[in-house]
């Protein structure tokens, strides 16, 4: 194969930095270096994607997680070669992304975020169909059909028309379409986006459960922080078509200062704030009406010395909330802006101590 010359290959691919061994070498599933995409529309240029790096090992769930616009789809499609990179370069399931694109197909599963199945369609047919276009035999296909059905909890659903399913249904089935051919990898778009929080959390056991029993690679992209959260090993933070930051839920809330405390007094706020500018390690102390907000390492900690302190200046608290970071907090850090305001379908949770 020569990997220099690609069918079409346009943009001149960024080669590895000399000594960096190669993506087989390291057991990894993906590497894209510099990845980007524009579009021109009507003489104007959109840099949806502007030269990311990133890796991901075999066996990991890794989630891409950004506000809509971000440019996770363009990215997906890429890697996925049904978009070709404006620049940039990538290896996907041991094919090379532009020399390759047919290997990189073979081995990878698809699940878009519209989703594929044809909703006229029976779950049975539209299973088998698909199993046979990857070139499985009637029996072979009719068996695949019937495990996944059990694996994503369609069994008893084959001669339902697919329009008929509910949300969290229709989303499996479309998992199931990605995967009838046993890839070693699968990209999910947004799994999960319109259903409702139990079929989501519903549908978390099942990509858990798929990816622990056939020990593929999973990388999902999402806009809700409950599920990168919940789901992921690791994390891809991305905004405006770069990735601003990247770790595992605890390590990206570390790089946030400490948990943040909010007490609401009945009166004297601004002696209550002074009280809390005086508790070990307190800092980003702010007033708003009756409420005294501030960060400290530890929350639960500092609650004692908080409530003892107030009480010796005879000032009421009325409430008092403490907030582990959260991976908001970290996005609101990194670009000043909140992932929440996407994001309907999450409740807020909280720690609320009545005082
Ligand atoms: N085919 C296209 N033509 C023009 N602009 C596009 C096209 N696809 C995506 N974009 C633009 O690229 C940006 C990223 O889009 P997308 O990758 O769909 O983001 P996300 O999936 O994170 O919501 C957006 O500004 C979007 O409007
Ligand atoms: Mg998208």
């Amino acid at each position: 194969m020569n990997r220099s010359k690609g069918p079409g290959t346009k943009a001149e691919p960024r080669r590895a930095p000399p000594g960096e061994r190669s993506a087989r070498e390291r057991g990894l599933m993906i590497q894209v270096r510099g990845l980007a995409r524009s579009f021109t529309l009507r003489g104007q240029t959109v840099d949806a994607v502007r030269g990311i790096d990133f890796d991901v090992a075999a066996g990991e769930l890794v989630g891409f997680l950004g506000p809509n616009g971000a440019g996770k789809t363009t990215t997906l499609r890429m890697l996925t070669t049904l978009l070709r990179p404006t620049r940039g370069s990538g290896t996907v399931a041991g094919c090379d992304l532009l020399a390759d694109p047919q290997g990189v197909r073979r081995r990878i599963g698809y699940v878009a975020q519209g989703g594929s199945a044809w909703p006229e369609s029976k779950v049975g047919e539209e299973i088998e169909l698909q199993a046979r276009l990857y070139g499985l035999s009637k029996t072979e296909a009719r068996q695949r059909g019937a495990l996944l059905a059990e694996r994503l909890d369609l069994s008893g659903l084959d001669q339902r028309l697919a329009k008929t399913l509910s949300g969290g249904q229709r989303r499996r089935l479309d998992i199931a379409l990605g995967m009838v051919h046993e890839p070693d990898l699968v990209f999910l778009d947004e799994p999960t986006s319109g259903l409702d929080p139990q079929s989501r959390a519903n549908l978390w056991d099942h990509v858990r459960r798929m990816r622990a029993e056939q020990g593929m690679t999973v990388f999902l992209t999402t806009h809700y922080l409950d599920e990168a959260d919940a789901l992921c090993d690791r994390i891809l933070v991305t905004d405006e078509g770069t990735i601003v930051a990247e770790g595992t839920p605890d390590e990206l809330k570390d790089r946030v200062a400490g948990d943040s405390v909010t007490v609401e007094v009945a009166d004297r706020v601004a002696e209550a704030a002074e009280v809390a500018c005086g508790l070990p390690g307190a800092h980003e102390v702010t007033v708003v009406a009756e409420t005294v907000r501030f960060r400290v390492p530890r929350g639960d900690a500092a609650l004692p010395d908080l409530l003892r302190a107030l009480d010796s200046h005879r000032i009421t608290m009325t409430s008092v909330k403490v907030n582990r970071p959260t991976l908001d907090d970290v996005f609101l850090g990194l670009t000043g802006r909140s992932l929440r305001d996407g994001e309907a379908a999450t409740p807020v949770t909280e720690a609320t101590h009545a005082a």
